[in-house]
């Protein structure tokens, strides 16, 4: 039987956890929610009046974060749509204190908690292989490598057949920027979780399907 959970996933850029989201969803009623993605979404509006796509097309290339004030708002509006109400898998937020703060107040007022951060590490160098040959399905979200994890065909999405695509922060440059924000801004609130008892740390390096076992298995054991 399947069953709701709230779970974060921490990790440098490329340490798999889109992947693992896409994954883990399968045996849960929660729903991933991607921040990237989100803001990929928002951001993809060329017409509007509006100067927050813009912006958000900015600071995303240049590798930074978007400040936490909107960032906030945004999740907020987001969490709060029908499709999370059995729970969600959070993949890219929190990314700052601040964040994880105002994430904890949100859920607290709708009697909501998180029951499982998962961080997965990974070398630097596999981060950077696993980028560089990255390419994703602008319609349903799913991801691919190139070579470590491709497509059935060449190009193609397996789950909708849609064009492939590759993102405009996936350059070395960029990514360079995304590690050492990652590094000073996202890895020093590991003690926040770990504090609450709620962190478990995994070895990202190994094939993706033994990572997203042990992810079940750790899930598994909290929800009993
Ligand atoms: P976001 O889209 O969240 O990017 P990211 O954190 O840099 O993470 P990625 O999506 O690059 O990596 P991933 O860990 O999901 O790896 P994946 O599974 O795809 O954010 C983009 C930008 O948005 C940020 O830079 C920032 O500007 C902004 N933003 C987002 N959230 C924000 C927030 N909360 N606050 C402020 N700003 C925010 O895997 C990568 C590749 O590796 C794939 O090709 C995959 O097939 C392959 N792969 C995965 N696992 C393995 C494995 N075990 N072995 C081999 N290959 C693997």
């Amino acid at each position: 039987m399947r069953a709701s959970i709230n779970i974060i996933f921490l990790g440098a850029p490329g340490a798999g956890k889109g992947t693992q989201a896409q994954l883990i969803e399968k045996n849960w009623d929660s729903k991933p929610l991607a921040t990237g993605e989100m803001l990929r979404r928002i951001s993809s509006n060329m017409t509007s009046d509006d100067p927050l796509p813009a912006k958000l097309r900015q600071i995303m290339a240049e590798g930074q974060l978007i400040p936490d004030d909107t960032m906030i708002e945004l999740l907020q509006q987001e969490i709060g749509r029908e499709k999370y109400k059995n729970g969600f898998i959070l993949d890219g937020f929190p990314r700052t204190e601040p964040q994880a703060i105002a994430l904890e107040e949100m859920l607290a007022k709708n009697d909501l908690r998180i029951d499982a951060v998962i961080m997965l590490t990974a070398e630097e160098k596999a981060l950077c292989e696993r980028i560089l040959g990255r390419v994703f399905c602008s319609e349903c979200g799913a991801n691919f490598h190139t070579s470590l994890n491709p497509p059935k065909q060449e190009g193609l999405c397996d789950a909708c057949n849609t064009k492939l695509e590759r993102r405009k922060d996936d350059n070395l440059e960029t990514l360079r920027k995304r590690l050492d924000v990652f590094h000073a801004q996202t890895e020093p609130i590991l003690p926040y979780y770990k504090e609450k008892g709620l962190l478990t740390t995994i070895d990202g390096m190994r094939e993706i399907a033994q990572i997203a076992e042990d992810i079940q298995n750790t899930l598994a054991s909290i929800r009993k």
